[in-house]
C-alpha cells in the first residue's frame, strides 16, 4: 500500500470537511501520498452528502464519471459519508465500479480496509460511536477542526441527518482539551468546534456544558480564536450568550438556523421552538453584543406552508436582518417524518418563494455589512485570493474580508481598518500596529 496515491473529494457540510481532513491524516500516516488530481489517483474517496436530492444527483453524476475513469486503470473507489450510510445496499448495484461503501461511523476502519482488503465491502455499522481525532483544515494549516458532538437526535421532520449520522454523542471534554493542546503544538491558532447542535454538548454524558467547554478552550495558551457551528435555538442558553460576549478568543458570530418563522410550520418541522423564542435569543444576543453577526438557514416550501406562513418568514427576515443566510427549498427525503406529508406546492411555487427570500436577504446582507465600515477588527489570514487580487481573511465577527497587502501570510492575525465593501465582502487595510 505504501506509496499509493489517494484523492479525496468532499461534499456536504463542515463535518464532512473535517472527517475528510482526519482521513487524509490517517492515510498519510499509513504511508500513502496525496494525488494532485483525481485522474492520477490509485484510490478515490468520495465523502458524500444526502441532505437534499440535488446533492445526491450531483454525486451520482460523479460516481458515473469515476466508473468511466476506472475502465482504464486499477482505480479503487470508496464511497464514504452520509449517502454511503443511507444508500448502503444500493450503491454497488447502481455503480458496480464502486469497491467499498463506508458509513459515517466506520471511518477509523478505512486504514485497515486498504491495508488488507477484507472480504466485506459494506461497512455501515451504526452501533459503535467512533472517536474521530481533531484534524487540521486541509486549506489552512493554522485551523483545527474539532467535532465535539457527533450525530443528531433532534429529528427535525424534514431532515435525513439523524438517520445518516445516528444518535448524538458528545466526546469527552478532557480528551477534547488534550487534543486541542496537541493541535496547538502542531501550530494551529484557530479552533473550529463542530456539531449538528453544539448547544446540547455534554447533556448526554453529564460532562461540562458547551459554554464551560468554551471557557476551558479560551484558557489554552496558543489558541487565538474559537469558532463553532451549529447552534440550535431550542438549547441556546443565557450562559452561552455571556460566554460568547466575555471570552476574548470567541469570534462574535452565531449561526442560528431559523428555518421558518411560522409557528405552525415550525411545529410541523418538529423544531421545538416558536418564533417568539427565536426572536428573544436574537434580542438578548444584540443587547449584550450590539455588533454581533447572526447568520441563519431558511427552508422554504415545507408541505403545508401557505402564503401567510411564507410571509411570516419573509417578514422575519426583514425584521431580524441577518448578516447572512443559507436558503433552501424543501426536498423530501425518504425515511424522514415529513416524507409522508403531501407536498402542497409545485416546484415553481417553491422556486418563486426561494427567489423572493434570496432577493431580500441579499439586500439586507449588503446593508448590514455597512455597519463595519470605519471600524477596526483583528483579521485571521486565510490565503491569497487571486480572483479578487488581494489577501483573504476573516474578521472577529466571522465575516469575509479582502486586504490589499501582499506581505501577509496565512495564519497571521493582524489589525485592520475596514474601509469599504465589494459585493458581500468587506475591504480593509492592515494598520500594522
Ligand atoms: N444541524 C443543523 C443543520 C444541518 S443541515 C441545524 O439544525 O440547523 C443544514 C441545513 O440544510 C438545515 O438547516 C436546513 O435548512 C437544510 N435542510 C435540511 N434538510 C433539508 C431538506 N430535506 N430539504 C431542504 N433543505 C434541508
Ligand atoms: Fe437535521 Fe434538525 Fe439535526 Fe439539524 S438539528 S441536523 S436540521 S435533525
Ligand atoms: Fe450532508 Fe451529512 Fe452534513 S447529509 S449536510 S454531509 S451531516
Amino acid at each position: 500500500m505504501q506509496g499509493l496515491k489517494f484523492y479525496i473529494e468532499t461534499y456536504g457540510c463542515q463535518m464532512n470537511i473535517s472527517d475528510s481532513a482526519y482521513l487524509k491524516d490517517i492515510l498519510i500516516n499509513k504511508g500513502l501520498r496525496e494525488s494532485d488530481s483525481l485522474e492520477n489517483a490509485d484510490i478515490i474517496f468520495v465523502n458524500t452528502c444526502s441532505v437534499r436530492r440535488s446533492a445526491e444527483e450531483r454525486l451520482e453524476g460523479r460516481l458515473a464519471y469515476y466508473s468511466q475513469i476506472k475502465k482504464n486503470n486499477n482505480l479503487k473507489i470508496f464511497v464514504i459519508g452520509c449517502y454511503a450510510q443511507k444508500e448502503k445496499d444500493n450503491i454497488k448495484k447502481r455503480f458496480p465500479a464502486v469497491d467499498f461503501v463506508v458509513g459515517t461511523r466506520n471511518i477509523t476502519k478505512i486504514s485497515k480496509i486498504i491495508n488488507a482488503p477484507l472480504n466485506e465491502y459494506i461497512f455501515t455499522d451504526m452501533e459503535t460511536p467512533e472517536y474521530i481525532e481533531p484534524s487540521i483544515d486541509p486549506f489552512n494549516k493554522y485551523r483545527g477542526f474539532v467535532s465535539i458532538i457527533r450525530g443528531c437526535s433532534n429529528f427535525c421532520s424534514y431532515c435525513i441527518v439523524p438517520y445518516t449520522r445516528g444518535p448524538e454523542y458528545s466526546l469527552n471534554s478532557k480528551k477534547i482539551i488534550d487534543d486541542i493542546k496537541k493541535l496547538v503544538d502542531k501550530g494551529i491558532k484557530e479552533v473550529f468546534l463542530l456539531g449538528q447542535n453544539v448547544n446540547s454538548y455534554g447533556l448526554d454524558t453529564g460532562d461540562i456544558k458547551f459554554y464551560q467547554l468554551l471557557e476551558k478552550i479560551n484558557n489554552i495558551d496558543g489558541v487565538k480564536r474559537i469558532r463553532f457551528l451549529t447552534s440550535h435555538p431550542k438549547d441556546f442558553s443565557n450562559e452561552l450568550i455571556e460566554a460568547i460576549a466575555s471570552l476574548d478568543k470567541v469570534v462574535k458570530q452565531v449561526h442560528l438556523p431559523l428555518q421558518s418563522a411560522s409557528d405552525k410550520v415550525l411545529s410541523m418541522m418538529n423544531r421545538k421552538y416558536n418564533y417568539k423564542h427565536y426572536f428573544s435569543i436574537v434580542e438578548n444576543l444584540r443587547k449584550r453584543l450590539p455588533m454581533i453577526s447572526i447568520t441563519t438557514d431558511i427552508l422554504v416550501g415545507f408541505p403545508g406552508e401557505d402564503e401567510k406562513d411564507f410571509l411570516e418568514t419573509y417578514d422575519a427576515v426583514k425584521e431580524i436582518e441577518f448578516d447572512k443566510a443559507f436558503m433552501f427549498m424543501y426536498s423530501p427525503r425518504e425515511g424522514t417524518a415529513s416524507y409522508n406529508l403531501e407536498e402542497t406546492l409545485s416546484i415553481d411555487e417553491k422556486k418563486e418563494r426561494l427567489k423572493k427570500i434570496i432577493e431580500i436577504q441579499n439586500k439586507i446582507t449588503v446593508e448590514k455589512l455597512k455597519r463595519f465600515i470605519g471600524t477596526f477588527s483583528s483579521v485571521f489570514i486565510e490565503n491569497i485570493n487571486k480572483k479578487n487580487n488581494g489577501v483573504f481573511g476573516i474578521t472577529d465577527y466571522g465575516l469575509n474580508i479582502i486586504l490589499k497587502d501582499f506581505n501577509l501570510q496565512q495564519g497571521q492575525i493582524t489589525n485592520v481598518k475596514i474601509e469599504s465593501l465589494s459585493g458581500h465582502t468587506l475591504i480593509g487595510k492592515d494598520i500594522k500596529l
